[in-house]
């Protein structure tokens, strides 16, 4: 949440700042706003509402051109999305300018010592007291780094900052705790970003920022101490993918884009995880064997789409491993006392790796004894960082705020770490690995294929656009791709969508059946005359019977259902447990189609923002 930017070096700072706000916006659109130190003072410019707005501002207003700049853009916690309430905040001298993202606990007691000592604070933002508080620190000791870091101090609660002095002109300093912040090292120019996304296009070169860190970029280099003042050691790493990865390529939204790279997503997260004697490495999972053999329970930790990237995880895990699994809303995790020691796993899911509930629950695993095992999208990241180990999912660089590519990746991950678990306790052998992660090759043409047919799902979704609400059914491992379909109606064609699991229909559900109600059944497969697909298949006829518009996702060649479905949507033949990677697809598509026809801008859905950094 919120998108920071900062640059010293020799371009135009301005030029620098906006392109990568312009690729953090996914983090927040609420205001947008820059400071730069110009002609002996601070030059800043700053607009509610998205980028554009800013962009126009300064087209109608430039800013001085300066080699220093910083940068921001929100997504509101305290105060509204008002020009008033934008970042940069300054001191009340102006010499002084701050971003920041997270939240400042204590601002209230801060904020009422600063105007007990004469400052005065317009803005209803908890951010606006670091700006006084870094100008009275500065004024004694004239090192804005070491003025930020007496003020970190003082600061409780989550933040990443980044603030500019008039009196400082070369120098970008920066501090994170909790929330993201990495740097980027180009030749004679440093950055600092929420993410490597906005300094991409100019250095692949990166530097991670540890807990309680503070940063100083000049022309001269970076510098990294503790808020105590001790140098710190870093983590240099080069960025994989490039600037390309992160732009629309033609298509008409990032989301589009995301979703037909899915199979190659897909085929990259397996990618060198199996040697011909079926044998897993996942080196990066840096757990021994021997510890695994010992866990007897794995407990699955995610928010959003990731949860329910858990929720199908859950069935590989106790399928394939014998160990009990639990699969819990990061969010709710750590505030109902779970069971928890050192031979419980916890797999933390998350795409960013900065999910505020999804870290703070795996600080609390970590501190009861459990082993952390992150599933992550983004190297370097906090989450991942703070994990025993980790398994990195290849989706490359997800932009639009809705999950889906990321969600495939994290399946397959989700798969890969059942299997090793199953290795390692000897519930799976080599030529078992080996079918199941030659079934998962095959997925990626799998997907490549539903991709192919996706013309009647665009379609009905356009027909349904008019609609109020849509349900979801499904049985097993349908139940989760159910609630993902509803999840990706509700995050972006702001419409009433749920998702049930089909068994509990006629506990409550079937109520809100009505005539010519589209509920979207997700049909297991009919092979080996599974009992789940011909309870489905009942399922599907009570509620028709009662009027329902049934949309049916089914395998190929699955005829039972095609009686009762008003609309029929296929899916190649998979293994049960692997079917929510092609069945999911479709449900991404139909969102994303129906959204855009009721007029919904689908990568920056309203009030969401990517990275929840707050809890
Ligand atoms: C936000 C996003 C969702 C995402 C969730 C978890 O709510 O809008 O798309 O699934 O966060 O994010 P994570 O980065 O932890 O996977």
């Amino acid at each position: 949440m919120c998108g920071i930017v900062g640059y010293v070096g020799s371009q135009s700072a301005l030029d620098v700042v906006m392109a990568g706000l312009k690729r953090l916006e996914y983090r927040g659109y609420d205001s947008a706003g820059v400071a730069v130190p110009a002609d002996g003072g601070l030059a800043t410019a700053k607009r509610a509402g998205k980028l554009v707005n800013l962009d126009k501002e300064l087209s109608e207003h430039p800013l001085p051109a300066a080699a220093t700049g910083i940068g921001h853009t929100r997504w509101a916690t305290h105060g509204g999305p008002t020009d008033a309430n934008a970042h940069p905040h300054l001191d009340n001298a102006g010499r002084v300018a701050v971003v920041h993202n997270g939240i400042i606990e204590n601002f209230a007691p801060l904020r009422a010592e600063l105007a007990e000592r004469g400052h005065d604070l317009p803005s209803e933002t908890d951010t606006e007291v670091v700006a006084h508080l870094l100008a009275e620190e500065f004024s004694g000791c004239a090192d804005l780094a070491q003025a930020m870091r007496l003020v970190c101090r003082r600061l409780e609660g989550a933040f990443t900052l980044v603030a500019v002095h008039a009196d400082a002109p070369d120098v970008v300093v920066g501090a994170r705790r909790n929330s993201p912040l990495v740097v980027g090292v180009g030749e004679g120019e440093y950055f600092l970003a929420s993410d490597v996304a906005a300094f991409i296009a100019h250095t692949r070169d990166a530097v991670e920022l540890g807990q309680d860190q503070v940063v100083e970029l000049s022309r001269d280099g970076v510098t990294v101490t503790g808020f105590d003042g001790t140098p710190a050691d870093v983590r240099s790493y080069h960025v994989d993918w490039d600037a390309s990865a992160a732009e629309k390529a033609g298509y008409a939204s990032f989301m589009l884009k995301e979703i037909a790279e899915q199979p190659k997503a897909v085929a990259d997260t397996l990618l060198g995880r199996v040697d011909g004697s079926g044998t897993l490495s996942l080196d990066e999972v840096r757990i021994p064997p021997g510890v695994l053999r010992e866990t007897n329970k794995v407990v699955v930790i995610a928010c959003g789409t990731a949860y329910h990237a858990g929720l199908i995880a859950k069935y590989a895990i106790e399928h394939w491993t014998r160990i009990p699994c639990e699969v819990e809303l990061a969010s709710e995790f750590r505030y109902r006392d779970p069971i928890l020691d050192q031979q419980t796993l916890v797999v933390a899911i998350s795409q960013s790796g900065e999910t505020m509930d999804t870290l703070m629950a795996l600080r609390h695993a970590r501190e009861q004894g459990a082993r952390v095992l992150a599933i992550c999208n983004t190297n370097g990241s906090t989450i991942p960082r703070e994990s025993d180990a980790v398994l990195y999912t290849h989706a490359g660089p997800e932009v639009a705020v809705a999950s889906t590519k990321a969600f495939l990746t994290q399946l397959v991950a989700c798969y890969l770490v059942a299997l090793y678990l199953g290795q390692a306790r000897g519930t799976k052998y080599g030529d078992e690995i080996r079918d199941v992660v030659r079934d998962l090759a095959g997925i990626s043409g799998a997907v490549e294929r539903v991709l192919g047919t996706m013309e009647p799902v665009r379609e009905l979704a356009r027909s349904l656009a008019h609609k109020d609400t849509v349900l979801f059914l499904g049985r097993h491992v349908g139940h989760p791709v159910a609630l993902e379909g509803a999840l990706k109606l509700k995050e972006l064609a702001y419409m009433h969508a749920e998702g049930f699991a089909a068994g509990e229909l006629k506990h409550g559900p079937i109520a809100l059946i009505e005539e010519d109600l589209p509920v979207v059944v997700v049909a297991p497969s009919p092979r080996g005359r599974s009992v789940l697909h011909g309870k489905i298949v009942s399922n599907i006829q009570e509620i028709r019977a009662r009027g329902a518009r049934t949309v049916v996702i089914a395998e190929e060649g699955d005829e039972a259902v095609v009686p009762y479905a008003d609309h029929l949507i296929r899916v190649p033949a998979t293994p049960t447990l692997l079917q929510p990677l092609v069945a999911t697809v479709p449900l991404q598509v139909f969102a994303c189609e129906l959204a855009t026809a009721r007029g919904n801008e689908v990568d920056q859905p309203r009030n969401l923002a990517k990275s929840v950094t707050v809890e």
